[in-house]
């Protein structure tokens, strides 16, 4: 097994290392990749980088000693409530991303609803489109998810039945402004009157959506209410290391008042230690991320962001309308961001998605999920927005050579052999099987080949809970020390 070398390497021989290791990585410099990265100018990304790199061992821990830094939260948090039509009672925190950011609103609404109603069997309801953070959070913290499915054709989540999901066990409501995976917004206004009338917490969960629609508002488009203003949210979550372009490590989470943000305080007075008091859940932070954020939103400020703004939204109009007019491909829902989900009901979007690989293009596929369709994913962000000609080009041409390609047939097979497989029971032996007939060899470590249509057919053939334990097995083994 690797140890730490006997005799240390010099600086220039670990860079070296360090830096030819990323050759295979997703190739984001490119402007070609449409997830995953939101890159602003190389002039910005330099500043961040300084800010960041003047923060580093700054620990942000202990907010007494870091005084600078408990100064760059509260600046941020008053931004983004500023942003989102928040007042002079709006608090927040400044998180490691989304995902935290998320789960925080669901643990103060389960400690609130636990104080002041005696709730002890926390419930929440939310949209099947609802990212996978909400469930994550509902597999930490023990809360019972009433999942609400949406329209198949527009994503759209029925308000009445997020009114019928609710009872007295509910301690949350969670809409989307919009759902990451087709760029669709919930019925923000409607589920606000609903959390009134019901008396119940409201976290709009506006990670992608937040700092980009106000934005899209101000440039004309039609945008959904999705913020303070809007009578009955209570929490909102809001990245900066999405579309406010900060080095990731960067999201808020903001509270209409304290009395809920209290919940998501843990203090720890009773062990041998320092005291703990941690407003989010990292205890010891680099500052970085943080003086990087105030950099960034400081320098591109609000005249730079409309600017983005302005940019991506033309891209989006002009992507949609390709996407559009390439026979066999269709933009599910109507997006209300620049979120953007493509599917087909002719080729294999899978082979489409490969196809696009090779043309040295960045997609997200998407698997299907019960009764919505198997899609790609278009995340459009400044770095992109001078490429859509050339990706359209290229779309164009994927489709006609997936429609090229022979279907094997393999997702009907493994979905009939899954049908014999108890998830709870997936063996070492069982996975290797599954993955040698999606293409896959044997060291987990090795990584993907690049053509995935083999690896994504099956999996979206699977179901749900055996995907999700073949998915576990699988990076339970791909995370191995090196030998
Ligand atoms: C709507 C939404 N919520 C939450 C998240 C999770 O964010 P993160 O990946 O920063 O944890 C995302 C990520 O794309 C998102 O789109």
């Amino acid at each position: 097994m690797k140890r730490v070398p006997e005799v240390g390497l010099p600086a220039d021989t670990v860079m070296e290392r360090l830096l030819s290791a990323k050759s295979k990585d997703l190739d984001w410099q490119s402007g070609r990749a449409m997830g995953f990265v939101y890159v602003p100018d190389p002039e910005i990304q330099a500043l961040a980088k300084q800010a960041f790199m003047a923060f580093l061992t700054e620990n942000a821990l202990d907010p007494t000693s870091f005084g600078s830094l408990l100064q760059f939260e509260n600046d941020i948090v008053a931004m983004g409530a500023s942003h989102l039509g928040g007042d002079e009672n709006t608090v927040g925190n400044f998180t490691s991303g989304g995902t935290e950011s998320c789960m925080l609103s669901v643990k103060s609404a389960r400690d609130f609803a636990r104080d002041k109603k005696g709730i002890t069997e926390p419930e929440m309801v939310l949209g099947v489109t609802a990212h996978a953070a909400f469930q994550k959070a509902a597999h930490y913290f023990g809360v019972k998810m009433r999942l609400v499915p949406v329209n198949p054709e527009t994503f759209a989540l029925d308000p009445d039945a997020v009114r019928d999901a609710v009872n007295e066990n509910t301690v949350l409501i969670v809409g989307s402004a919009p759902a990451y995976a087709h760029g669709v917004a919930d019925p923000i206004r409607e589920m606000g009157q609903i959390a009134i009338e019901k008396d119940v917490l409201f976290h709009v969960d506006g990670c992608i959506g937040g700092w980009m629609l106000p934005y899209f508002r101000r440039l004309g488009a039609e945008t959904p209410d999705f913020d303070f203003s809007v009578p009955g949210v209570s929490s909102i979550s809001v990245d900066l290391h999405k579309y406010a372009y900060t080095p990731k490590g960067a999201s808020l989470i903001l509270y209409k008042s304290k009395e809920v943000r209290r919940y998501q305080i843990f203090s720890c007075p009773g062990w041998t230690g320092y005291t703990i008091v941690n407003p989010t859940i990292q205890s010891s932070k680099s500052g970085g991320p943080l003086a990087a954020a105030w950099a960034v939103l400081h320098h591109i400020g609000d005249a730079g962001y409309m600017k983005m703004a302005k940019g991506v939204l033309d891209a989006t109009r002009k992507f949609i309308a390709g996407v559009e007019a390439i026979p066999g491909l269709r933009v599910m829902g109507k997006p209300d961001m620049c979120l953007v989900a493509v599917t087909s009901d002719e080729v294999d979007i899978f082979h489409v998605i490969d196809e696009m690989t090779v043309r040295g293009w960045y997609i997200q596929p998407q698997l299907a999920l019960g009764e919505y369709k198997e899609n790609f994913h278009v995340s459009m962000q400044h770095s992109n927005v001078t490429l859509v000609d050339e990706m359209l080009v290229s779309l164009a041409e994927a489709v006609e050579s997936a429609r090229k390609i022979p279907a094997t047939g393999a997702g009907k097979n493994i979905a009939a052999m899954a049908s014999t497989i108890d998830p709870s029971t997936l063996t070492d032996e069982m996975l290797g099987n599954l993955l040698a007939m999606a293409g896959i060899g044997g060291d987990t470590t090795e990584g993907l080949p690049e053509r995935l249509q083999g690896v994504n057919e099956i999996l979206n053939a699977l179901p749900t809970e055996l995907n999700g334990a073949l998915l576990t097995s699988y990076f339970n083994q791909m995370f191995t020390p090196t030998k």
